[in-house]
């Protein structure tokens, strides 16, 4: 029985399923319904049509002389894409040389915007994670440190994961600073003792 009244139930649910879509694409002279108009009629004005609210009747003004439009000078080189240049390859080494001026500049950025969650030593171990943020990437990771310099670029700009995108925050030229002092930190971890000065050589935990 209970079979029997799902059955009909089924085949009324069926039925008023095709009535309502077999009503698509009719034509009316009434306004279909909106359920949500999102803001689909407005009034407003096109750019630079005629209106008279400028000194020249138009809509809006015309763009001060010497306007750049955004992302007229962007250039399709390894330097914004972290790419070989016509390839989707990730370059292995970042295209700009390595100077104290550029790691020092790598150390601030990353401990403004990577430390957060990735820890000033870059072991994921940043003070997010007490929040909630849980798998955040370890640097010091085999596979981050056999990683291409592009793709770091690549995951910086993109965000990857749960990570979110830093390409609005960071600058490209910052970008690759912040590259270049995350390889000194994974290099620290990776130095032999015989590496360390002398001096101090002493002084190191066994
Ligand atoms: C809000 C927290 C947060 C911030 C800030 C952040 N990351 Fe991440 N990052 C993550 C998380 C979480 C992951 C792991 C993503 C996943 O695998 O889902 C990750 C992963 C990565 C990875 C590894 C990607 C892969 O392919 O596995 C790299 C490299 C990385 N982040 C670099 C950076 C750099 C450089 C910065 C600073 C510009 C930064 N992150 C800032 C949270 C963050």
């Amino acid at each position: 029985m209970r079979f029997f009244h799902f059955i009909i139930g089924f085949l009324a649910l069926c039925i008023l399923v095709f009535l309502v879509l077999g009503k698509q694409g009719d034509i009316s002279r009434k306004p279909p319904i909106e359920i949500f108009p999102d803001m689909d009629r407005q009034l407003k004005l096109r750019p630079q049509t005629d209106a008279n609210l400028s000194p020249m009747g138009l809509s809006s003004r015309l763009p001060v002389e010497g306007t750049v439009a955004r992302g007229a000078h962007y250039q399709d080189n390894t330097m914004n894409t972290g790419k070989i240049v016509g390839t989707t390859n990730f370059v292995e080494i970042s295209p700009v040389p390595v100077s104290a001026t550029l790691l020092a500049r790598g150390q601030e950025r990353f401990q403004i915007s990577c430390s957060p969650c990735h820890g000033m030593q870059g072991d994921g171990k940043g003070i997010t994670t007490k929040y909630g943020m849980g798998a955040v990437a370890n640097f010091h990771d085999i596979r981050i440190i056999k990683m291409p310099d592009g793709e770091i670029f690549n995951t910086i700009t993109y965000g990857k994961g749960l990570m979110g995108a830093y390409g609005p925050n960071v600058v490209t030229e910052d970008r690759w600073a912040i590259i270049a002092y995350l390889r000194a930190l994974q290099r620290s971890r990776l130095a032999l003792p015989e590496e360390v000065p002398a001096n101090i050589r002493a002084s190191l935990k066994k």
